[in-house]
């Protein structure tokens, strides 16, 4: 069992693909992108500290590339509800429990974490799921069964990496459970190129096509996590993630 894990998320993340990437300098050059577009924000409940309505969950080195790639980043902000976190928290607190957070493998793509796959779920949970998929991928895409779980210690992070082109399509939609976090998106080929994703805790992220394949995607580990300047406290964070299969 662990082995059969083990190896999925070796898929999901597989050697070849994993790409790491000069952040520091990222940070050095950072530029404040005031005004870009908020897609998807809540119709309703929203988790973590209050912002004012407006206010960017995506920043970038310019505000071209905002514009450009706005259509493949979506953050929705408050996509499930309070309820609806207890009710995933519950149904995979049995299989995580059973895992040990990893933090000494200093070459895996992810520092601080355990991880679980489920394909069978509640019915609660499922229409969450439906929900998900629902908005995050075309009809009739065919989708990767399991759904991945991934727990991130308060001191876990994600190193920048692209998801294994052989096993994953070109679309990733995650929730982010229990803290919110910043997603750094970095263009492989021109480091000086990023964009910085608020994931407020009880929103769904969604990254397509360009965004998926030609940037590396991180979430930053606590000491790290300022959002167009504002500090935003990395706790444990689970997530919660869809994704279909290559075409
Ligand atoms: C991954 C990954 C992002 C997240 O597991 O490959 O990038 O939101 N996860 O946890
Ligand atoms: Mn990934």
């Amino acid at each position: 069992m662990h082995c059969v894990l083990n190896m999925a998320s070796h898929m999901v993340r597989g050697k070849g693909y994993i790409v790491s990437s000069g952040c520091s300098l990222v940070e050095a050059c950072r530029m404040k992108v005031l005004g870009a577009a908020v897609r998807g924000r809540s119709s309703g409940v929203c988790g973590g500290p209050a912002r004012p309505r407006g206010e960017a969950l995506v920043v970038g080195s310019s505000p071209e590339l905002v514009q450009r790639l706005g259509s493949q980043v979506e953050v929705r902000t408050g996509f499930i509800t309070e309820e609806e976190e207890g009710l995933l928290l519950t149904e995979l607190d049995h299989s995580l429990k059973k895992k040990r957070y990893q933090f000494d493998h200093w070459d895996d793509a992810i520092h601080g974490y355990r991880e679980t796959e489920r394909a069978s779920w509640g019915a609660a949970c499922q229409e969450v799921l439906n929900r998900v998929r629902s908005v995050a991928f075309p009809e009739g895409s065919p989708l990767l069964g399991p759904v991945h779980i991934l727990d991130l210690d308060k001191t876990g992070y994600i190193k920048p990496h692209v998801d294994s082109v052989k096993f994953c399509g070109s679309t990733i939609a995650g929730l982010s459970l229990l803290s919110d976090s910043i997603m750094r998106l970095v263009k492989e080929d021109a480091h000086d190129e990023w964009l910085d994703l608020l994931l407020p805790r009880l929103s769904l992220y969604i990254l397509r096509d360009q965004a998926r394949y030609d940037f590396t995607h991180q979430i930053l580990k606590d000491e790290e996590s300022v959002f167009s300047g504002q500090r935003v406290p990395r706790l444990r964070r689970i997530s919660v993630i869809c994704r279909n299969l290559p075409g």
